[in-house]
């Protein structure tokens, strides 16, 4: 003891500080360790306070989730443990031996896991910023290198810089999956993610797999069927299909500004905007938003347009309603059949355009991304089974084309272009071309 200097009785000092306020220094950081838990009356906040990550808890169901840290009521964006609640107020957030995150109940029981092919290195899990949640190699901030996290594995909210869709790469899917309830986390009824098997767009799917709302496919700028997107000034919206990933995500052009997509447990995807001078989230937008908006309301061959009596059309000259009766009682599903003075003998239809238009269900589209579009015209016009065609991105005066050769169904129409929709051609019969058009 006699060669204990000035400098070791202050680092025992140091040491016993620290002993005695660790618990409480530990509250205001961002990063779980090996050695450092998260334990149920702890958080950790991001580093520019934005998120924040712990234990909440519905009645007697605790789950590990991630809110807005400065914002109240608390909004929950994330989910560890949606369907495996922990029953008791004890229970840890640890970064496992093999370098795993893993949530563990009372009885030391694991009910979440990161659950990655175990990486051969110290790890540490970091709540960042833009609410990602990642779990890394303890000296290795490189996105590359994240061994998981949380935005490969959404619950029902969307966040800027996070990517809907597929990753070819590690075959995940990132979908939005509904709660329950608004009281309930577990997994719901309803889901809104990128259409994998055709053409880019995003579907609203109920648990039965059957369609309840499209965005229409993606043009290049906006999708044909989300009104007002191409106008909107505060955010930018990116759709991305290459060798490594087919993805949907937006961010805020001034990050400092919150927007969120939920797919919410009725039903209904929405899209919020947090607006401070009145602290609420506002509704930006949500769909299905209106009669039109449900999928196939119009039957094949029939178009909705919100500003007609009733709302479902047939497509152009030369179509008339399946179900006469059914028609007249405003129901549309029939959809619409070629009357008979108006049959396609291939050589000599033509096509007559329609404006505005929510571009027909597309998971069979046929697509050519090198053809324009008075070439995407001809391959239609030769191709006796093509139904019609349309750009597929309308950008700097239109590129690529689409063809379908089924069925059209679920299109509508919108009042301008400046709210939504595209130019869309049908192939008619000879003697339907040059009758009145629709405009
Ligand atoms: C947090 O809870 C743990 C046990 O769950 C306890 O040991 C610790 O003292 C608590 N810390 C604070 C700051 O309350
Ligand atoms: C969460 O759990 C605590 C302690 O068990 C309980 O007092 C509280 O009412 C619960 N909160 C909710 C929202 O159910
Ligand atoms: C909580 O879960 C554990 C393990 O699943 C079970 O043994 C226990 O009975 C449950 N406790 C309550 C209060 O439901
Ligand atoms: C971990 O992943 C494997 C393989 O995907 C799966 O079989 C297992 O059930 C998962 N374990 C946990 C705790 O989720
Ligand atoms: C971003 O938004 C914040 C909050 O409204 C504002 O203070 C800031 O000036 C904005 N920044 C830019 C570059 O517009
Ligand atoms: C879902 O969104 C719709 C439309 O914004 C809203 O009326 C409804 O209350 C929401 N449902 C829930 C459970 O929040
Ligand atoms: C479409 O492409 C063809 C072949 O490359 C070209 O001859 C034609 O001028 C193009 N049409 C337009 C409108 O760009």
């Amino acid at each position: 003891m006699k060669t204990l200097n000035r400098h070791g009785t202050a680092f025992i000092f140091i040491f016993i500080f620290y002993l005695i306020f660790y618990p409480f220094l530990s509250v205001a950081i961002d990063t779980i360790t090996p050695t450092q838990p998260l334990t149920m009356n702890q958080t950790l906040v991001s580093n520019g306070q934005v998120f924040e990550l712990g234990f909440f808890n519905t009645s007697n169901n605790f789950y590990i989730g991630i809110w807005y840290n400065q914002i109240q009521p608390r909004t929950i964006v994330w989910v560890a443990n949606r369907d495996t609640p922990i029953n008791s107020s004890t229970g840890k957030l640890t970064i496992i031996d093999n370098g795993n995150l893993m949530l563990v109940d009372k009885a030391d029981t694991a009910v979440w896991s990161s659950n990655q092919s175990t990486p051969m290195v110290k790890t540490v899990a970091q709540l960042l910023d833009n609410g990602n949640f990642v779990l890394r190699p303890e000296n290795d901030e490189n996105p590359e290198n994240y061994i998981w996290q949380s935005f490969d594995y959404p619950t029902d909210t969307q966040l800027p810089g996070m990517k809907l869709g597929w990753d070819r790469k590690s075959g995940i899917n990132r979908v939005l999956r509904s709660w329950k309830t608004n009281e309930d986390p577990a997994t719901g009824d309803y889901s809104y993610q990128v259409n994998m098997i055709g053409f880019r767009e995003l579907l609203l799917l109920n648990n039965d797999g059957k369609i309840i709302w499209r965005t229409g496919p993606w043009n290049g700028r906006k999708f044909s069927g989300v009104p007002g997107m191409k106008t909107v000034s505060i955010m930018q919206f990116e759709f991305e299909e290459n060798s490594e990933e087919i993805i949907y995500s937006f961010e805020m052009l001034n990050a400092s500004l919150y927007s969120r997509v939920v797919m919410n447990s009725s039903g209904i995807a929405q899209r919020f905007v947090w607006a401070e001078t009145t602290k609420t989230w506002n509704v930006f937008w949500s769909f299905p938003d209106d009669y039109c908006d449900k999928f196939g309301e119009c039957g094949s061959f029939g178009f909705c347009d919100a500003n007609t009596a009733p709302m479902c059309n047939c497509m152009t000259p030369g179509f008339e309603p399946k179900n006469k009766q059914a028609w007249d009682f405003r129901d549309g599903s029939d959809g619409c059949v070629r009357n008979r003075s108006s049959k396609l003998d291939c050589g000599s239809d033509g096509f007559l355009p329609l404006k505005n238009m929510k571009l027909p269900e597309s998971s069979k589209a046929f697509v050519d991304q090198t053809k324009n579009l008075s070439e995407c015209g001809e391959i239609c016009k030769k191709k006796c089974s093509c139904a019609a065609y349309a750009n597929m991105d309308v950008t700097e005066g239109g590129s690529g084309c689409l063809i379908w050769e089924m069925d059209l169904v679920d299109m509508r129409r919108y009042a301008d272009s400046e709210i939504g929709g595209q130019d869309f051609y049908v192939r008619v019969a000879a003697s339907n071309l040059g009758m009145f058009q629709f405009s």
